[in-house]
């Protein structure tokens, strides 16, 4: 019903994975393959095609109406998806989940506050703490049975009086670890007995890949924490809308949500971009069977990746991703140094992964690998790093 095996030519059309390449890689080729950011090579939901198609028919692009349809869109996909039960009102969207951070940075801390992260983590977070004047708490992940876990015992000795947010990525950025509800449970006591603010980055929660495997949302693991929790959601990582700019903020502390509300009024952001609204919303109402068929697909590029990298690269070896679509390797097993590594698969394969180091301590010797693209273009991109590593 779905064709993920499509390819679509998306170069010259603005697609940042495609279009930004070769300046930020260098690789001049024209035939080099992007496998960065975290933006998939598939068509939307034909759900969400319908709903911006009516739009554009209709010609008429004025300032949108929060009638209050969107939160209810993303509540019953909550409830559906993650038996969650998210009332509307706790809704608070941000043009994106990164500018989202940034708004609850400057809600519920001051400059030179510090902000927790576990690294290797999503690049960005630590540039919007230092872009907000913050300073960055590394709490290192410990890798145990080829799978990242928090080491609350050694963050509790790194706190001092000026820290203030955690921010967790649930699912993990990379590794996509689905933590447990007992590692959420922990570090949801932790934020409450040392009086922290948890914000829950659960953009990846839907792309669970693996059916003996759930996320579980953090307000849903340890409820009794709510006050003190902010949880960003989206639908733009789900299904692909990364460029309608929308994500959510939910709070069920209303003394909380009026601090970031106010930090969204005095940015002039609480006028919403009626695409993304749109598209968004058609995503939560008619997507289920798109995502449905999009997880086995993705897992089976998982599964490709994983076993084609490792044979190609001795000694390298893929972290099992239980969810995302990027697939986060080390090739310190090799025995060569990151550099070489680095200008093997950027000048011989000609692929742009990340950078490791971007992600943090503990990524030195490490790359991330979007595979979430057709499998002609993924199996390309195996034969090349077969190549590269020969
Ligand atoms: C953990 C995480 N949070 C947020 C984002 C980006 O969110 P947005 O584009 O809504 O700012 C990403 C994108 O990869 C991500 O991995």
């Amino acid at each position: 019903m779905f064709d993920f095996d499509r390819m679509i030519e998306r170069r010259g059309t603005h697609a940042a994975k495609w279009d930004m390449m070769a300046r930020l890689s260098g690789i001049k080729s024209p035939d080099a393959i992007p496998m960065w950011v975290a933006d998939m090579d598939f068509a939307a939901p034909p759900g969400v095609t319908e709903a911006l198609a009516v739009e554009t028919r209709r010609a008429i692009h004025g300032y949108y109406a929060d009638t209050g349809t969107w939160a209810a869109a993303l509540a019953d996909w909550m409830a559906r998806r993650h038996g969650w039960q998210l009332d509307p009102t706790w809704v608070s969207p941000t043009p994106g989940i990164v500018s989202g951070l940034g708004l609850i940075l400057q809600a519920v801390s001051d400059p030179g506050d510090e902000v927790v992260v576990f690294p290797p983590a999503y690049h960005a977070f630590r540039k919007i703490i230092l872009a907000n004047e913050r300073r960055i708490l590394d709490s290192q992940l410990v890798e145990i049975d080829g799978r990242y876990a928090m080491d609350l015992d050694a963050l509790q000795l790194q706190l001092t009086p000026r820290t203030k947010i955690v921010f967790f990525c649930s699912p993990h950025n990379p590794g996509g670890t689905v933590w447990s509800v007992e590692e959420i449970r922990a570090l949801a006591g932790f934020c409450a007995e040392r009086d922290l603010i948890l914000v829950s980055d659960e953009i990846h929660g839907d792309l669970v890949l693996d059916g003996d495997v759930r996320h579980t949302p953090a307000i849903a693991a340890a409820p009794e924490i709510a006050d003190r929790l902010i949880t960003c959601v989206a639908a733009t990582k789900t299904f692909n809308l990364a460029g309608a700019h929308v994500g959510a903020c939910v709070t069920s502390n209303p003394a909380l949500k009026r601090r970031l509300d106010a930090r969204i009024a005095a940015s002039g952001l609480g006028s919403y971009n009626s695409f993304g609204m749109i598209a968004t919303e058609a995503a939560w109402r008619t997507g289920d069977a798109w995502l449905d068929a999009l997880l086995p697909y993705l897992a089976a590029n998982r599964d490709l990746f994983d076993a084609r990298i490792e044979a190609a690269a001795r000694g390298a070896r893929s972290m099992r991703l239980s969810a995302t679509y990027l697939a986060w390797v080390d090739f310190a097993g090799t025995g060569l140094p990151p550099e070489e590594v680095a200008a093997r698969i950027r000048d011989r394969a000609r692929i742009f992964a990340s950078p490791g180091p971007q992600f943090g301590p503990g990524g030195k010797t490490w790359l991330r690998f979007n595979f979430a693209t057709p499998r002609p273009i993924l199996e390309e991109a195996l034969a090349r790093l077969k190549d590269a590593f020969a």
